[in-house]
């Protein structure tokens, strides 16, 4: 969502933002532009991708070594070339990119309107920049002054930066709830949302904190304070990100290669973690919090969209193996209730981006109930890694396809660690069976392996289902969160309708929808209620639904009813999550690639979604 990238040092800044620009497309936008500083600022802005942006810009001037560029996700106004980022000022002297929502945006653009000044566009990113100039006329202050009281003013998100003619050696920038990055180069900075615009050229990076302001000039030290005016000494970090892992390394899309990337991804996620030899778990962020996670009287997991789903698989692995009550809550909605918290509770966020609007707001207020935070996150230095008490990073990797794939599964394997490590801890699991399970997980990147080199059969599936309006999927257990984030692929990326369901719901609703045109998938492995989903499988064949059966290999019964079947490798019931998922993905990518749909970028959708 919004994707800010900035530029001031001695190489020309266009090259650099617009190479920036497409790093973070992957983030969703539906707009595009620059600002470029020579003598005055020129901004050149349209609707679309960044490459029409590129067309649009064609022969016009971009000599100049400072500028700021964005893609914009439209939240206040529809996507078109007026409602782009950068925003000039009312008198074309400054030009800001946002991302973020100002909430009292309407407020200030009436008590603006009313001086005389008179917008163009509907967005409240407009209105920030017209604030500052008018600040900067009737107070007399550089810009960095006038930026740092408009902040004081405005209520809500903002990751800024603010290009001035008159002050031509420096950006402005600064940020609350949106995330902002500093690279710092030789005499030379670039700016971005996140750390994948700027490692091609430096490590070194300064993640802005909620309400710093940085003042940014070539050749000199980095200067930050807050809002407030208090000094702050900036500290830089070094990156462990590698650019191999922002390319798409032969395959043809983003999506594709991470869902190869899992079999190293999930191990990744439990290297070190993992001790056979001495039979245990050991995940550095609990150990502080150990006793705390060990009595704790409920668990209550926050997350949205496709980490929902895994904390959904958590919500089984802590009930199953630890013996704690489990409650997975959608953020958005957590933090809009008035949820009972209390000091024994521990919360579990859960996040790729580490920068989910929602989520972050959810840990606010839990933390002010005073329940220990506990994050699982992807992305290093992000917002939501920072603001949980502790965490355990999943290292999937960096995750460019808006679908989540491999952070998924890196998720499910983070959460199978704890509630393992909680079980040994508190004693509701034997040696034996913990070895037993610590045994199978440790060779599950094989059975991935296997998994992703098994579903060939996948692409007929997805031929013969490329054109249906519906899918239905179905699973009990582990799988109905497989089922549910199985639904979820398909509709982000190929605009196919699905929904997931438990199976067993099937005959309360959505098996009033079956006829032979219609699609079901069914995960359908469990040992303990396996009949029972043969029984639905019945149902849903008396009612010619076409079946895929997703089923463990060697199984004959479901194999006998379905249309199509794929096999998974046998596992642990409480892995199977792991396995089941792969042909799915897999399903909605070739789906989707039929259909003609942008895989790695679908339409509406972000990656990051930093606005509420
Ligand atoms: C967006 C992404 C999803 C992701 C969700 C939560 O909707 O498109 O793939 O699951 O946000 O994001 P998070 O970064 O918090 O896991």
């Amino acid at each position: 969502m919004c994707g800010i990238v900035g530029y001031i040092g001695d190489k020309q800044a266009y090259p650099i933002l617009i190479n920036g620009l497409k790093r973070l497309e992957y983030r969703g936008y539906d707009s595009a532009g620059v600002a470029l500083l020579n003598g005055k600022v020129d901004v050149y802005k349209c609707k679309g991708k960044v490459a029409d942006l590129e067309d649009f810009i064609g022969k016009k001037p971009i000599d100049s070594k400072i500028g700021i560029a964005h893609t914009r996700w439209a939240t206040h106004g529809e996507p078109n070339n007026v409602n782009a980022h950068p925003h000039y000022s009312q008198n074309n002297d400054l030009a800001i990119i946002h991302n973020g929502i100002i909430e009292n945006y309407a407020s200030i653009k009436k008590e603006l309107i009313n001086r005389g000044y008179v917008f163009e566009s509907d967005t409240d990113s407009e209105v920030l920049i017209y604030l500052i100039e008018d600040i900067q006329k009737n107070e007399q202050v550089n810009l960095f002054e006038a930026v740092r009281i408009a902040l004081n003013q405005v209520i809500g998100a903002y990751a800024i930066v603010i290009v001035s003619k008159h002050e031509p050696n420096l950006l402005v920038a600064a940020r609350k709830g949106s995330p902002l990055v500093i690279g710092v180069g030789k005499g030379e900075y670039f700016l971005a949302s996140d750390a994948s615009p700027i490692i091609e050229y430096t490590k070194h990076v300064v993640y802005l904190e909620d309400e710093d302001v940085a003042l940014i000039k070539k050749d000199e030290p980095l200067v930050v304070k807050t809002v407030k005016n208090k000094d702050k000494t900036p500290y830089v970090q070094e990156l462990e990100l590698n650019i191999n892992q922002l390319e798409k390394g032969g395959f043809e899309h983003f999506m594709l290669k991470e869902i190869y990337e899992q079999p190293k991804s999930i191990r990744d996620s439990f290297r070190g973690r993992l001790n056979l030899e001495q039979n245990l778990i050991s995940m550095g962020g609990m150990i502080e919090y150990e006793h705390k996670l060990k009595n704790a009287k409920r668990i209550i997991i926050i997350a949205c969209g496709t980490s929902w789903h895994a904390g959904l698989v958590g919500e089984y692995l802590f009930e199953d193996l630890a013996r704690i009550p489990v409650e997975v809550e959608y953020a958005s909605e957590f933090r809009y209730r008035n949820p009972v918290l209390s000091e024994d509770d521990i919360v579990i966020a859960i996040s790729q981006s580490g920068e989910t609007a929602d989520t972050l707001a959810a840990i606010e207020l839990a933390k002010s109930k005073g329940a220990t935070i506990f994050g699982v996150c992807n992305v290093v230095g992000s917002s939501i890694a920072r603001a949980t008490h502790a965490g355990a990073f999943t290292h999937a990797g960096p995750e460019i396809g808006v679908a989540s794939t491999k952070a998924f599964t890196a998720q499910v394997t983070v959460l199978t660690l704890m509630a393992l490590h909680l079980a040994q801890s508190r004693g509701t699991i034997s040696t034996t069976r913990f070895h037993e399970i610590i045994t199978e997980l440790n060779i599950i990147p094989e059975k991935v392996e296997k998994t992703l080199k098994t579903s060939s059969q996948v692409k007929e599936i997805a031929e013969r289902f490329k054109d249906v309006a519906n899918f239905l999927y179905l699973g009990r257990g582990y799988n109905f969160p497989v089922a549910l984030e199985g639904a979820l692929k398909l509709k982000e990326i190929s605009y196919i309708h699905a929904e997931g369901y438990p199976a067993a719901e099937m005959k309360h609703g959505p098996i009033a929808l079956i006829d032979e045109d219609m699609p079901v998938v069914f995960i359908a492995t469990n040992r303990g209620t396996y009949e029972k989903v043969v029984s639905n499988i019945m149902e849903v064949k008396a009612r010619k639904g076409k079946i895929i059966a997703i089923v463990t290999e060697g199984d004959t019964e479901v194999k006998e009813l379905a249309d199509y079947v794929i096999e998974i490798p046998e596992t642990e019931e409480m892995l199977v999550p792991l396995l089941a998922t792969i042909p799915l993905q897999k399903l909605s990518y070739h789906i989707a690639v039929k259909r003609g749909c942008n895989v790695d970028q679908p339409r509406n959708l972000a990656k990051s979604v930093t606005v509420e």
